[in-house]
């Protein structure tokens, strides 16, 4: 059966340590595949800009042998109202697997009903699942596990804030979510959550013995232009020294970049010591590898 990642809960436990630790394999091995999945091809059909999701996915899928195309949506013809499930049953036949990025997520969920490929969700509105597992690696490969770990996330309940919450829906790690009120995550991803998983409307306490603190953009590309005149609503959740020393003297500090910089994190911890953006950058390109080998089988 064809294996779609739509959200993180689409893995396992077990599923998502395999993946984490095939990743750290890869990185420590370095450019020695024998390119297996030479004459395969991955699609990229993305309606959002992106500069790490493309990028890494083509270069995994070039290193792993095969290759990629790149689809702007629109320049296809579901720019000119070709429907959803037509695309999906097209892209099937000449595809072996399908990368998205979108705003709707029920979007991608239609797409990944009627492909018989593996779909991929590479960033919804909604969910980003594909980032956290790069990130969960960074975690891991900088604290060791992440198990007994306090992850905090300060500013926006937004796509990238619900796949740390699924992440640790299935994992079981401490995570601590501080969002200014009217932008905490979406209620369906928060209702479930288990007791490991706290919301809270105050940042200071939120970073209170955190090993991790995660940020993101106040205004993400779904998001309307509305949201930026509510910009003042973030202000005391910038991640900065003055919140940062609140937390563990080794925290490390996170953003799945693109950075405003000046508006949710500040030049001196995103360039500072504590700072393991770049690495969860890099990242980004061994995770993708080891998604692609675990779903083009
Ligand atoms: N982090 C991330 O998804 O970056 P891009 O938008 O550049 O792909
Ligand atoms: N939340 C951001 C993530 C970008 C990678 C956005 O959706 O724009």
């Amino acid at each position: 059966m064809k294996k779609d990642i739509l959200t993180i809960l689409d893995l396992t436990e077990d599923e998502i340590i395999a993946l984490i630790e095939r990743g750290m394999e890869i990185k420590r091995q370095g450019r020695t595949d024998p390119g297996r999945f030479a004459g395969y091809t991955l699609g990229l059909l993305f309606n959002k800009a992106s500069t790490r999701t493309r990028i890494s996915f083509e270069v995994a899928m070039i290193r792993l042998g095969g290759s990629t195309i790149y689809m702007n949506v629109s320049e296809t013809q579901l720019s000119r109202n070709e429907t959803i499930e037509d695309t999906a049953r097209v892209l099937s036949r000449y595809l072996d697997a399908l990368a998205v990025r979108t705003y709707s997520h029920h979007e991608l969920e239609q797409m990944a009903k009627h492909a018989t490929i593996p779909v991929i969700n590479a960033l919804t509105d909604s969910f980003h699942p594909c980032q956290v597992l790069s990130d969960i690696m960074t975690v891991v490969e900088k604290k060791g596990d992440i198990k007994n770990l306090n992850i905090a996330w300060v500013g926006d309940g937004n796509n990238v804030a619900n796949s740390w919450i699924n992440a640790a829906k299935v994992l079981g790690f401490h995570l601590t979510l501080a969002c200014p009120e009217g932008f905490e995550p979406d209620k369906s991803v928060m209702d479930s959550a288990p007791s490991n998983i706290t919301l809270l409307n105050d940042p200071i306490q939120a970073v209170q013995g955190a090993d991790v603190i995660n940020t993101d953009v106040w205004v993400s590309m779904g998001d309307g232009e509305d949201k930026r005149d509510r910009l003042s609503r973030f202000r005391k959740f910038q991640v900065n020294k003055e919140l940062i020393e609140k937390a563990k003297d080794d925290v490390i500090i996170m953003h799945c970049l693109p950075a405003h910089r000046g508006e949710e994190i500040t030049d001196d911890v995103i360039d500072g010591p504590n700072s393991v953006v770049f690495d969860q950058a890099e990242n980004k390109l061994y995770i993708h590898q080891a998604i692609l080998e675990k779903i083009l089988i």
